[in-house]
């Protein structure tokens, strides 16, 4: 029997172990670590009890796995339907949502899921301009480029909101079908500009969390609040040199786009992820609303990593080389008092199990679910990647200069993508997706839009410092590609992928089940739950196995 554990287990909540301590069978090893684990298996125990409706209000339950946002367009809605749908905690991914739904209609919605959720979103007039602006019968061409859409900005055109709003809405709206378990999604607090219509849209679907990371998201708690009754919410964003007086706040108001009214929205539980226990207590202690828990990730994580403390060194290969200071303390983290994820590394049962011993409600994993059968990464690059994992050969590198944002970016190296120094040469600096754009302040007080990959001379002639865009990358165009669809240059060349993944893929093979060469989010969440069977929970498995 594989238990693939209740939905929800993993409340921080105060939990008792007296009774269940006497079925612990006697265990090896040091005893600090045996009591922790015992505690641990009595609390997934008593949460799996528990297994409430995580929405119905105290107590509050809460996954032990979240698979992690990853965008752009690999924790898409399928993948997170998946895991949902198996008792764990889906997020699909808020990154780039607009032209993704844009090229999928380009393409022809060849499955129908775009249209059914369309006819299910609360304004049918918006859903119909989205509809009829996008969708080719039949797909567009193949060497036909997609169209090019505008970029987000402080103020951006109402038809991109509607855009923003519709795309959002359809992602979770897909996650949603076929069962009745929360879905999340995942924002980059680095893109500010995509926050307020992007939020209202999972809203309207009734998205149960949201996970943010890349920053420190202070103020998205309080727009939370507001959407819950359609209210205005605003986003003060960052603009680089701005100065005292400057008109730097973001308005959406949901009122200015409704169609009729649809009713009070569910508030979503937030969980900001963060990488230190300085930002920990910061999120608590300074955010403008409710925090319901953290992510803690640490740098073997896929994506985006924290940049190390302190004078930057660099390894021999030129990777960041990170030193005690980032380590994270996670006693003072349980002093919080709320439920934290371990993320980073955590994609195994053994890892699973130290969280849960060390404290934390659970893990969020990212890798091992990237190269599930469900997830939105090109089948190709897929099975390419899991063939060097079982092989041996898998390697990933921790890019310091690659991305924009001046944050190391972990690029796992694949022939005939951006690992690859030819394959990035022979392509022209080209910036038309923008998510990444940098605001800053114009001579003249306006706001400006640069990004370090661009044109070196327009990043330039804009203020941008030349050394800042010395072996950035695309990663806009890089991540649009790595899901198919990527952008076509004059007919002739296109846009290749740059793949990101956590230090994890080099072990992904053990996800596949013999003689299989591919694996399904399934497969991750019953090989992160290997032992349950056999440890102390194995009876309250029984309610939430299946054979
Ligand atoms: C392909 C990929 C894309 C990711 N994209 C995002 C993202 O858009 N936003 C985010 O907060 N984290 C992102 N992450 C981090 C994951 O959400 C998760 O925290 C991390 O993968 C956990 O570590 P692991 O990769 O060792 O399992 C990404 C990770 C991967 C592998």
């Amino acid at each position: 029997m594989m238990c693939l554990t209740s939905h929800y287990v993993g409340a921080y909540e105060m939990y008792s172990c007296s009774v269940l301590r006497r079925c612990v069978p006697s265990w090896n090893g040091n005893q600090d670590y045996k009591t922790n684990t015992i505690e641990a298996f009595c609390r997934v125990k008593y949460l799996i009890s528990m297994s409430a409706s995580p929405t119905s209000g105290p107590p509050t339950n809460y996954p032990v796995i979240i698979q992690g946002g990853m965008g752009a367009g690999v924790s898409n809605w399928r993948l997170a339907q998946s895991v949902s749908s198996a008792g764990q905690l889906g997020l699909v991914s808020g990154t780039a949502l607009d032209p993704i739904l844009a090229r999928r209609l380009q393409d022809g919605d060849p499955d129908g899921a775009i249209r059914r959720s369309l006819d299910a979103f609360p304004y049918p007039a918006m859903a119909e301009r989205i509809w009829q602006k996008y969708y080719i019968a039949g797909g567009k061409a193949e060497r036909t480029p997609y169209l090019t859409l505008p970029l987000l900005e402080k103020d951006s055109p109402r038809e991109l909101n509607e855009l923003c709003i519709v795309a959002n809405f359809v992602e979770v709206y897909l996650a949603r079908e076929g069962h009745s378990n929360p879905v999340g999604i995942n924002y980059l607090e680095k893109i500010q500009t995509a926050h307020l219509s992007c939020i209202y849209g999972a809203m309207l679907a009734g998205v149960e969390y949201v996970v943010m990371g890349a920053g420190i998201p202070l103020k998205i708690p309080g727009v939370l609040d507001r959407y819950v009754h359609h209210e205005a919410a605003e986003y003060a964003i960052h603009i680089h040199g701005s100065q005292d007086g400057d008109d730097v706040t973001m308005h959406f108001d949901p009122r200015e786009y409704m169609e009729c009214d649809p009713g009070p929205l569910t508030r979503p539980k937030f969980l900001p992820i963060v990488s230190s226990n300085t930002l920990a207590t910061t999120m608590l202690k300074k955010a403008n609303g409710r925090v319901d828990g953290l992510v803690i990730e640490t740098r073997t994580a896929g994506g985006h990593n924290a940049p190390p403390r302190g004078k930057p060194l660099f390894s021999a290969i030129g990777e960041p080389v990170y030193g005690e200071r980032d380590s994270i303390d996670i006693a003072k983290l349980r002093e919080l008092g709320v439920p934290f994820w371990l993320a980073g590394g955590y994609g195994s049962p053994e890892m699973l199990r130290e969280a849960l011993a060390q404290g934390a409600a659970g893990v969020q994993v990212g890798t091992a679910f990237e190269f599930a059968n469900e997830s939105g990464l090109r089948p190709d690059y897929k099975q390419r990647l899991i063939a060097k994992a079982m092989a041996g050969e898998a390697r990933v590198f921790t890019d310091p200069l690659a991305s924009p944002t001046g944050f190391p970016f972990k690029v796992a190296q694949l022939e005939g993508t951006c690992s690859d120094a030819d394959v990035v040469a022979d392509r022209p600096r080209i910036c038309d997706l923008g998510f990444l754009r940098e605001p800053y302040r114009t001579a003249d007080g306006g706001i400006g839009y640069r990004c370090a990959s661009e044109p070196v001379t327009v990043y330039v002639s804009k203020g941008g410092k030349l050394e800042d865009t010395v072996g950035r990358k695309c990663i806009c165009n890089g991540l649009l590609a790595n899901i198919g669809y990527q952008q076509v240059r004059n007919g002739k060349r296109e846009e290749y992928g740059i793949i990101t993944a956590g230090d994890d893929l080099v072990t992904i093979a053990r996800f596949l089940q013999p003689g299989h060469t591919e694996y399904s989010a399934a497969d991750v969440i019953a090989h992160l739950l290997t032992g349950c069977d056999e440890s102390p929970i194995s009876d309250a498995c029984d309610d939430v196995c299946f054979a």
